[in-house]
C-alpha cells in the first residue's frame, strides 16, 4: 500500500533567518471578496497551500479566470465572466472556508446556494451566526437537508439600517456579513465583531475596492453599502501562524530564529507567553515607517519554564497556536495548563503527543494539564487538523529517534512547504511518498 508521510528525526538546535508567506486566513477570504467586483484583481504574497488551490477551484467553478504565478506568489483573478451563484457540495465539503463565498455571492447576485460546510474535526463549526446575520439584513434562507438556498427580499422590504450583535466574535461570520453589507443599499453595524489581523486585512481590501467601512470603539464595525466595488491590487499580510510555528521550532530545539517580516503587533500575547517561558524575544528588528513592530528575533532559553495559557478571540492567545505551543510545553519542565475556549473539540492532538511519551492529562474537551518530560520518543502519529500537524512536527524535532506523521494533507492545507524552511534551519525532516 502506498504511504505518504512526513519523516521527522531528532534534530540539532535550529538557527536561521526565514521569510514568511502571506496569511492563509487572510488570503482565503480576500480571494472570495473579489467576487464583489468586476474585473482583474492582483494579490501578492499568496501562499502556495492546498487551501489556496482549493479556493482557486471554487472561483474558477463560479466562472472566474484565475492565474497563479507560483514563482512570485502572485495571484490574478478576473471576475468579469463570473456567472454562477452556487458553491457545489464537492467544493464546499473539502474546505470550510468555502462558506466565505456566500456573502460576496449575495452581494453580487442577490442569491447564493451552498452545501453545509465540511471542514475539519474542530467541533460542529456551524454557520448559524452567518445565517442569522443575513436574515437580519433581509435575506430569505431556505434550509434543505444538506444545503442552504439564500435569496434577498426586494430592496423596499429590507432594513435601511441593521444592527447585528454577534453572540460570539466569529471571524467567518464577521467577514461574510461585512462582505454582503458592503454593496447595495443601507448601513449595517456588526457589534462584537472579530478583529483578528486577517479580518483587518480584508477590511483594507474592501476599502481599496471602494467600500465604506469604519471600525469603531468596542469591536463595532459599521458598513455603509455602495453601488459598485472595484478590483484591487493587494499584498497579503505575513502569516502570524507560520511565524508562530517557526518561533516555536527554534524555541523547542533551543536554537534561534529571525523573522524580518513578522508583525509582532499581530501576536503580542503569544510573544508574551514565549518570554514568560524564558525565551529571549526582540521585536522591531526590521522596523519600517509603516510597521514599527516588524521583525521578531527569538533566542531560546536552555531551561524553559512551564506556563498556563488560555485561547480566545483576538487579541487573546490564538487558538491556531494552541497545539504547537502544547508541543513546546511537553518538554518544558514543570506543570503547564491549557484551556481551549474557541473550539469545542480542539485537543485531538493530545493522544498523538501521548504516543510520543508526553505526560498530558486531559480533563475535558477544553482543558489539559501538561507535565514536562526530559525527552519524547519518536512514534507513528496522525495529524487531526492543520495546527495539530504543526504540533507533531515540532515534537518530532526533539523526540528521540524518528517520527512518522500521516495526515500530511492537513500540513499541506495550512503551510507552504514549511518542512523546507525548517530543513534549511537544520531540521531533519522530509516528505516521504512510497508507492
Ligand atoms: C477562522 O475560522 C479561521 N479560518 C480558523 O483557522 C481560526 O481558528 C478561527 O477563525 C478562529 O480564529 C479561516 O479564517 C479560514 P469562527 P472560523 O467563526 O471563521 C463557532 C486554521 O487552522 N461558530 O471564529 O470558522 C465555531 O464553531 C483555522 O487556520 C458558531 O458557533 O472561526 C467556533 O467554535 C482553524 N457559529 C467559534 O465559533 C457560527 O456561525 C469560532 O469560530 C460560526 C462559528
Amino acid at each position: 500500500m502506498s504511504q505518504h508521510y512526513l519523516l521527522v528525526k531528532q534534530s540539532p538546535p535550529l538557527h536561521g533567518t526565514v521569510q514568511l508567506v502571506g496569511a492563509k486566513n487572510a488570503v482565503l477570504v480576500i480571494m472570495a471578496s473579489v467576487i464583489l467586483t468586476n474585473g482583474v484583481s492582483v494579490l501578492e504574497n499568496v501562499p502556495q497551500s492546498a487551501d489556496v488551490m482549493h479556493m482557486i477551484i471554487l472561483l474558477k467553478d463560479l466562472g472566474a479566470l484565475v492565474h497563479f504565478d507560483h514563482h512570485n506568489n502572485k495571484l490574478t483573478i478576473d471576475t468579469t465572466a463570473l456567472n454562477a451563484y452556487e458553491v457545489k457540495p464537492d467544493i464546499m465539503n473539502k474546505m470550510r472556508a468555502s462558506i466565505l463565498a456566500v456573502g460576496p455571492l449575495l452581494g453580487r447576485f442577490g442569491k447564493a446556494k451552498v452545501a453545509f460546510p465540511g471542514g475539519c474535526l474542530l467541533g460542529a463549526r456551524p454557520i448559524d451566526y452567518h445565517i442569522q446575520g443575513f436574515k437580519k439584513m433581509g435575506a430569505l434562507v431556505d434550509t434543505q437537508e444538506t444545503s442552504v438556498n439564500i435569496t434577498l427580499k426586494p430592496y423596499a422590504e429590507r432594513p435601511v439600517y441593521t444592527r447585528f450583535i454577534l453572540e460570539y466574535p466569529s471571524v467567518g461570520a464577521t467577514e461574510n456579513i461585512m462582505m454582503f453589507a458592503a454593496i447595495g443599499k443601507g448601513t449595517t453595524e456588526i457589534i462584537n465583531a472579530a478583529i483578528e489581523p486577517e479580518v483587518l486585512d480584508l477590511i483594507e481590501c474592501l476599502t481599496k475596492m471602494g467600500a465604506q467601512i469604519t471600525c469603531k470603539e468596542g469591536q463595532v464595525i459599521e458598513i455603509k453599502a455602495v453601488e459598485k466595488l472595484q478590483p484591487i491590487s493587494h499584498r497579503i499580510i505575513p502569516d502570524r501562524l507560520e511565524a508562530g510555528a517557526l518561533l516555536l521550532a527554534a524555541a523547542i530545539t533551543k536554537g534561534s530564529v529571525h523573522l524580518p517580516q513578522a508583525r509582532a503587533d499581530h501576536m503580542d500575547v503569544f510573544l508574551d507567553k514565549l518570554s514568560a517561558m524564558g525565551h529571549n524575544i526582540k521585536t522591531g528588528t526590521n522596523k519600517t515607517l509603516q510597521y514599527p513592530h516588524q521583525g521578531i528575533q527569538l533566542t531560546a532559553t536552555q531551561n524553559p519554564i512551564a506556563i498556563p495559557f488560555k485561547t480566545g478571540p483576538y487579541p487573546c492567545f490564538p487558538t491556531d497556536l494552541q497545539a504547537p505551543t502544547m508541543a513546546m510545553l511537553c518538554v518544558t519542565s514543570g506543570t503547564s495548563t491549557i484551556e481551549e475556549t474557541v473550539f469545542e473539540n480542539r485537543l485531538l492532538h493530545v493522544k498523538e503527543l501521548q504516543k510520543m511519551g508526553a505526560q498530558i492529562t486531559q480533563h475535558d474537551q477544553q482543558k489539559a494539564t501538561i507535565r514536562g518530560v526530559e525527552s519524547l520518543y519518536g512514534a507513528d502519529v496522525i495529524a487531526t487538523d492543520i495546527r495539530a500537524s504543526c504540533a507533531l512536527v515540532l515534537a518530532g524535532l526533539v523526540a528521540q529517534g524518528q517520527t512518522k506523521m500521516t495526515g500530511i494533507h492537513h500540513w499541506r492545507r495550512g503551510y507552504e512547504k514549511l518542512e523546507e524552511k525548517l530543513a534549511a534551519m537544520g531540521a531533519l525532516i522530509e516528505e516521504i511518498i512510497q508507492q
